[in-house]
This record gives structure tokens, C-alpha cells and sequence, in this order.
């Protein structure tokens, strides 16, 4: 067993974001590409062999009880595991924005099965990780060896796709006073779309046929940029005035190919041909996102998920 693993926990953003109908079991049926990016929060698990699941977080107003993804992740792969003896304190360092469609959460729990199956030497392939992921929320797989993927089903059935032509630049934007939930902008979309939705495997499979074989993701270039739908934006936005104020201030970056929402939002990204492009869209517009009350990053694609910390 190790006495410390410090492993780096990427956000996404959707590049595609599709809902397709609903599903037997309530949730949605989608098909989705994500794309991690290098805005990432950081895990420091040390081994404690106790019997305790302790986490601690260098922000306020996040819960660092049973309810975190990092607690229910330790615990489900302690379970799993047979070995109740197994203890761990987790330090959380968070960079990733709360509630904001980036899937930190999700990838702080990802990052913790990872961490934590090396920390206690148990062995388990990416695919069985990845599975009980699953079991934890439906953005957890795809956070485990991220880069980019389809999402298909909740979320959580995973497919390759071909690796970006190069690693694009983001510009990330989100106002900090605002959180969307994602069971509302779910339940919202169902309302106000669910009239439309399609039914059934054949007309779900046609597609994600569609998808897999859409030219502007084979592969992934600055020259053909992703169209960027994000269905849930077609909701969420005309109901969020901080939606909206980011997308019109991120359509005047120069350079941007595309603007969208992320997953359930509230955060927004621009997307640029690399990340020099990037850089220098934010400098110098910097002040209209400060004016506005809205935190912005600069970024870029990142080819994996959870990674050690360098
Ligand atoms: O799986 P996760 O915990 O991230 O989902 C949060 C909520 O978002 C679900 O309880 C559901 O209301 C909604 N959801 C959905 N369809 C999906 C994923 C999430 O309706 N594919």
C-alpha cells in the first residue's frame, strides 16, 4: 500500500449535448459528446487504515459529509472491496466552479475511486471503475479516462471517438452568485420539449449513428468546429439572465469559432483554435466579464481524465 496519492480531477464541458426521450427508469436518454478540460481540481489521499472516511475541502459551503461524491465514492469502493479496516483523509483543493455543468463533483468522485484504488492497492481495471462510477451519477464514467468521448444512454455508456486534430482553446465563463440544478433544468426540458421527444431504441439508435458519424467530430479541428448543441440551453437559458449575459459577452470574443452552454449550465464557454487564442481573447476583454460579475478562465483541451498530480 502507498502512504500518498495526489491525483488531478479535469472539468468537462459538453460539445454536444442531445435529449433524445425518456427513459423506463425517469432519466433521460442522451447522446453526448465531452471533451475534459485543464481546469482541474486536485485530491490529496493519505492512507490512514482506521476504518474512517475523512474529507476536508479548502472552500466553504461545500459538504464534506456522507452526502459528497468523494464520501459515497470511498465508501461504495471500500464495500466493494470487503475490507472495512481500509481509512482515508482526502483533501479536496477545489478549482472547478460548484453547480455549474462542469461536472466537478462528478469528477472529484471519479478522482477519489481512482486515488483511493491505488492508495489501498485493490487492483481494479479503469472498466470496473468505471462501472461503479456508474452507480454514483451518470456524468462519473466518462469523468474516469475522460479526453473525448460519446456519452450515450444516461450518460454513462461510453464510446471512443477519434482524438482532436489538436487541443482547442476555451474560454470558460460563469457567474458566481448562480447555480443550476440538474434534476430542475431535467425536469424543465421534459415540460416544455417532452411533446417532441422520440420513442423508442430504433429511432434512439438512429441518433447516435448520426453522431458517430457527424464529419465535424472525425476528428475534431479548429477548421470545422462542433456546431456546440446543447439542448438543455434551449431551457435553461430563456430562465437564467446570466446565461445569456455570458453568451453575448463571449460572442464578441475575437477569434471565438463557437459559443454554448455546458451541461445544465450556468457556466458558458467560447471555443478558439488553440490555447494563444484563447489567452488573448480573455486579456483583452477581461474587464467586460469583471463588469458583468462573471469569473472567466482561459483553457484548453485536455486528452485524459483523472491523472497523478505531477
Ligand atoms: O445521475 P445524476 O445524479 O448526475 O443525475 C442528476 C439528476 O439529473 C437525475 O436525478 C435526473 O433528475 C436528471 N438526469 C436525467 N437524465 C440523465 C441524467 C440526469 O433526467 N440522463
Amino acid at each position: 500500500m502507498t502512504a500518498t496519492v495526489r491525483v488531478l480531477a479535469p472539468a468537462k464541458i459538453n460539445l454536444h449535448l442531445e435529449v433524445l426521450g425518456i427513459r423506463a427508469d425517469g432519466f433521460h436518454e442522451l447522446a453526448m459528446v465531452m471533451q475534459s478540460i485543464d481546469l482541474a481540481d486536485e485530491l490529496i489521499c493519505d492512507n490512514t487504515a482506521d476504518g474512517q472516511i475523512q474529507l476536508s475541502c479548502d472552500v466553504e459551503g461545500l459538504s464534506t459529509g456522507d452526502d459528497n461524491l468523494i464520501s459515497r465514492a470511498a465508501l461504495l469502493l471500500r464495500s466493494r472491496s470487503g475490507f472495512n479496516e481500509l481509512g482515508a483523509s482526502i483533501h479536496l483543493k477545489k478549482r472547478i466552479p460548484i453547480g455549474a455543468g462542469l461536472a466537478g463533483g462528478s469528477s472529484d468522485g471519479a478522482a477519489a475511486l481512482v486515488a483511493l484504488n491505488t492508495l489501498w492497492g485493490l487492483g481494479h481495471s479503469t472498466q470496473s471503475l468505471e462501472a461503479m462510477a456508474a452507480d454514483l451519477g451518470s456524468d462519473m464514467p466518462f469523468c474516469v479516462s475522460g479526453g473525448t468521448q460519446l456519452c450515450f444512454g444516461r450518460g454513462e455508456r461510453l464510446e471512443a471517438c477519434p482524438s482532436p486534430a489538436s487541443a482547442m482553446g476555451v474560454v470558460l465563463v460563469k457567474d458566481p452568485t448562480v447555480s443550476v440544478s440538474t434534476p430542475w433544468a431535467y425536469g424543465e426540458c421534459r415540460r416544455q420539449l417532452g411533446q417532441d421527444y422520440l420513442v423508442g431504441e430504433e429511432a434512439f439508435e438512429q441518433r447516435r449513428q448520426a453522431l458517430r458519424t457527424a464529419p465535424w467530430i472525425n476528428p475534431l479541428q479548429p477548421d470545422s468546429p462542433p456546431p456546440l448543441q446543447n439542448d438543455l440551453q434551449t431551457v435553461v437559458a430563456p430562465q437564467t439572465p446570466s446565461v445569456r449575459q455570458a453568451l453575448g459577452l463571449l460572442e464578441q470574443l475575437p477569434g471565438q469559432l463557437r459559443v454554448a452552454m455546458s451541461g445544465s449550465g450556468p457556466s458558458c464557454f467560447a471555443l478558439f483554435a488553440d490555447r494563444a487564442a484563447a489567452d488573448e481573447a480573455l486579456a483583452a476583454h477581461r474587464s467586460a466579464f469583471v463588469a458583468a460579475g462573471l469569473e472567466a478562465w482561459s483553457c484548453s483541451f485536455e486528452g485524459g481524465g483523472v491523472k497523478l498530480a505531477p
